[in-house]
Order: C-alpha cells, then structure tokens, then sequence
C-alpha cells in the first residue's frame, strides 16, 4: 500500500531586506535546493513583519507588536527553519535579532522555537563570509529559543562573485555544501517527524 507522505515545510528566512541582498540571493539558492529535494519551502520577509526596534515602553502601552506574532505562527507551521544571516561588526544584523528578542515577548513565543529544527547561512562579500555571526547566531537560537541548530552550516565569502547567472551558487563544491546544508535540516525534521 502506497501511502503519501506529505512533504517537509522548510521556512527560510534572510537577515537582510534590502534589495539586491547577498543574503536574499543565497536565500533564494537554499529554496531551490530544498524543493528540489522535495520539500515544501517558503520565505519569510522580516521588514514585512514591520517591527519596531524593541523597546520596553512600547511593550508596555501597546503589547507585543502583530509582526512578532506572525513569525510565531510562521515557525509553528514549518517543520524546519533555516535563516541566512549577513554580519555587521562580526555580528547578525538587528533585522534577525530583533524579530526574535519580539518574538521572545510571546508568551508562547518560546514554545514554538523549542526543538524546531533549523540550519544556518551567511554571506558576505568579505572573506570570511559572515562566519562569525553565523556562529554567534547559533548560540543565541540554542539558548533562550531552544532551537536544534544543525552541525552542517556555510559560510558564502566573497558573495559578490559567487552566484552564476541562475542564482544558484558558482562554484560546484560550495554548491554541494549548500545541499548539505539544506538536506541536514531536512533530515531532522523528517526524523522528528518519524519518532512522533
Ligand atoms: C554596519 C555594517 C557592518 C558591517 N560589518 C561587516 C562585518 O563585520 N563583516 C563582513 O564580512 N561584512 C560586514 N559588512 C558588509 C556586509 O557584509 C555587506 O554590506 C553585505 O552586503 C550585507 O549583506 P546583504 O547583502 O545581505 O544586505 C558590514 C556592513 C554594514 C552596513
């Protein structure tokens, strides 16, 4: 008997909304290579959430802004995660951070990011290629957020010169990490998915 298994929700997400973004254009190469893998993938823009930088006094008259509770409900309906996150000052930019320090204000914020599954990216067209704020962002998704944050991971340096002409990634064995990358996370989910 054949039965169908529903495919995988994988939500990218990129820390950068601006237009013509490394981390929008590696992004958009991750999604490839997850439905090409089968999976059902989605992007999420995080300027669409509209988030004000947090701030305690506007928590306090007006509550937890609608956005935060859009990337809640976004996160509980994917199996898996994964966020491309660009670097300023050897950091991951405020955009991510701060969809997260929001969604952190939810009460049930947290209960949705509890062993969520999730891979990370960054880009730069530096030479290290956002390594730094990739690894600082993993310790602040397995902290507070709980979030099983894949050991495979990417760094794209030098993003300028990096995609070919199809927004895929140039060079055949950055190519072959990104699927790496994006069949890990896959397969963590697809292993929660198993054991429930
Ligand atoms: C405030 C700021 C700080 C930056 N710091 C870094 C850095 O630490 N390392 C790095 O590789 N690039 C750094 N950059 C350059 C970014 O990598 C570059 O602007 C990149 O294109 C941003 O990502 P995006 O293309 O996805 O928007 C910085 C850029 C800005 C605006």
């Amino acid at each position: 008997m054949n039965v169908a298994v529903p495919a995988l929700k994988l939500l990218l997400i990129a820390g950068s909304a601006r237009s013509g973004a490394w981390s929008v254009k590696l992004r958009d190469a991750a999604r490839r290579v997850a439905q090409a893998a089968g999976a059902d993938a989605s992007v999420l823009d995080l300027r669409e959430l509209a988030l004000p930088l947090y701030d305690g006094d506007i928590e306090a008259s007006q509550g937890v802004p609608a956005g935060a509770a859009t990337l809640r409900d976004a996160i509980a309906a994917h199996d898996a995660v994964l966020i491309v996150t660009p670097e300023y000052n050897g950091f991951p930019t405020p955009l991510v951070i701060n969809a997260f320090d929001w969604l952190s204000r939810l009460k049930d914020g947290l209960a949705v990011t509890a062993d969520k599954p999730v891979a990370l990216l960054a880009s730069s067209p530096g030479a290290l290629g956002g390594l730094r704020a990739m690894n600082t962002l993993r310790l602040y998704l397995q902290m507070t957020f709980q979030m099983i944050v894949v050991p495979q991971q990417q760094a794209v340096a030098r993003a300028h010169e990096a995609f070919a002409a199809d927004g895929a990634l140039a060079d055949a064995k950055a190519a072959a990490t990104l699927t790496g990358v994006v069949n890990a996370v896959l397969r963590l989910a697809a292993s929660q998915h198993a054991a429930h």
